[in-house]
Parts: C-alpha cells; structure tokens; sequence
C-alpha cells in the first residue's frame, strides 16, 4: 500500500495533534508535531537571551546551538521535543512559551531551518504533520490535506483544561487572548501564512468529538488510497 504525507493544518488548539496522534496510531505511521520545534526554538532563544530581532544571533544559534529531534518515552507513550539532546516536552507547553512562540515563527530564517528539517523528517513519507503551513509549503504535494477550525471559546476551553491537567492555571480570557493573538499573527505573516491550501479539506471541530475528527481523516484517507 502507497505511503502518503498527511497534512493536518489549522488554528491553534482545535485538537490537530491529538487528531493526527490518532490518525498516525491506526495507521502505522510516523507523527511530527512541527508546532513543537517552533516552540523548542522559542525555548532556546528565551533561555540564552537572545533578542528575536537580532537576527545574526537568531542565524548562529540556528546553525550552530539549536538541536532539536524527538523520541518516543515508552513509559508515558509520548513522543517528546528533545532541544540539544534533553527532552523539553513539558516546558515548551507552558504559557510564557505560548506567549512569544508566534513572533518567533515569524522570522524567515527560523522559518526556513524548520521546513527543511520537516521536508528531511517526512521524506519517506508514512507520515503525519500537523501545523499551520504543511498542507501550503513543507508538503504542498500531500496526498491528504485537512484544514481544522474551531469557535474560539470552544478552543481555549480546551486549552484550559490541557494546562491545568498540568498544574498550570489560567483564567479563559487570557487563554482566548493568546489564541486570538497567535492566529493573527499565524495567518498574516509574510512567510508561509496560516491558510487553507486550495485543495485542503475543511473540518470545524466545534462540535464533534475526537473520533468523529479521526474519522473525518480516516475517511480521508481512504479516498486517497483507493485513488492512488
Ligand atoms: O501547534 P502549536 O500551537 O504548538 O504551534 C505553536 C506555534 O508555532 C503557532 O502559534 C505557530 C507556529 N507554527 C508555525 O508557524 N508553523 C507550523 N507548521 C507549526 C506551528
């Protein structure tokens, strides 16, 4: 059977990567949440002080000090974000990282280290990414492309119960304010904006569950096999 690219694109925290974690599971593929290695990013520049303006030390760390792959845990049956060999999986979920993650994906340098890493992770395709631009520009040839939305209110409450799952509390208001922040920046950037690809399916998770969203896929991708 044909190994296909599936694209999971689409607003932040409508449930794209517990989707495409789902999807990937019944399908036997490889999952890469390219979300994360914007965040691991973030988490680097932040801790060594790094101005996201400064684009020469943004560069440098980029080439030279920024390292990121993931691993398995077998123990907790996630796949975590390793920053320089040490997984970092449960601080770049945290708020403050949230909070500054979009200006960092702006930066076009940032942007072009990322979707070559992804383009190199998914080369033998077998593979499913969620984000924002996989569907548009890392895998514009995917042979299965969802784009997801969701009501906003219906997100951050989501949102809110992942963090405090966590122990991290934060009211709702700042929550739809983060994810009202992050999509306008997310979708009016220069470089591979937050979009729907033309031929992207759409999905509006506001009232469904979670098997009906991996359903959705899965339906998805069935088409597309039996159209290969
Ligand atoms: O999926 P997430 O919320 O963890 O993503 C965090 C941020 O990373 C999001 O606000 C925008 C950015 N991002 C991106 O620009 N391109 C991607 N392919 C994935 C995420």
């Amino acid at each position: 059977m044909k190994n296909l690219v599936i694209a999971i694109d689409g607003y932040s925290s409508c449930g794209k990567s517990t989707t495409a974690k789902a999807v990937a599971a019944t399908l036997h593929y490889a999952y890469l949440d390219t979300g994360a290695m914007y965040r691991g990013v973030t988490l680097y520049l932040l801790e060594n002080n790094i101005p996201f303006d400064d684009l020469g030390q943004v560069e440098q760390a980029l080439r030279h000090d920024i390292n990121i792959s993931f691993k398995h845990n077998s123990r907790t049956g996630r796949n975590e974000l390793y920053l320089n060999g040490k997984t970092r999986e449960d601080d770049i979920r945290q708020m403050r990282i949230s909070n500054a993650v979009s200006e960092v994906s702006v930066i076009v340098q940032v942007r072009h280290a990322m979707v070559a890493q992804q383009q190199r992770m998914g080369r033998k395709r077998g593979v499913v990414m969620d984000g924002r631009d996989i569907g548009t520009t890392v895998f514009p040839d995917a042979e299965v492309k969802i784009f997801m939305t969701a009501d906003v209110e219906v997100r951050a409450r989501r949102r809110q119960e992942e963090l405090a799952a966590k122990g991290e509390h934060v009211s709702l208001e700042d929550i739809i304010e983060n994810l009202r922040k992050r999509d306008h920046i997310d979708s009016t950037r220069t470089e591979s904006p937050l979009r729907r690809a033309a031929d992207a399916v759409l999905l509006d998770t506001t009232h469904i569950t979670i098997t009906e969203q991996v359903d959705f896929v899965l339906d998805n991708v069935s088409s597309a096999l039996f159209a290969a």
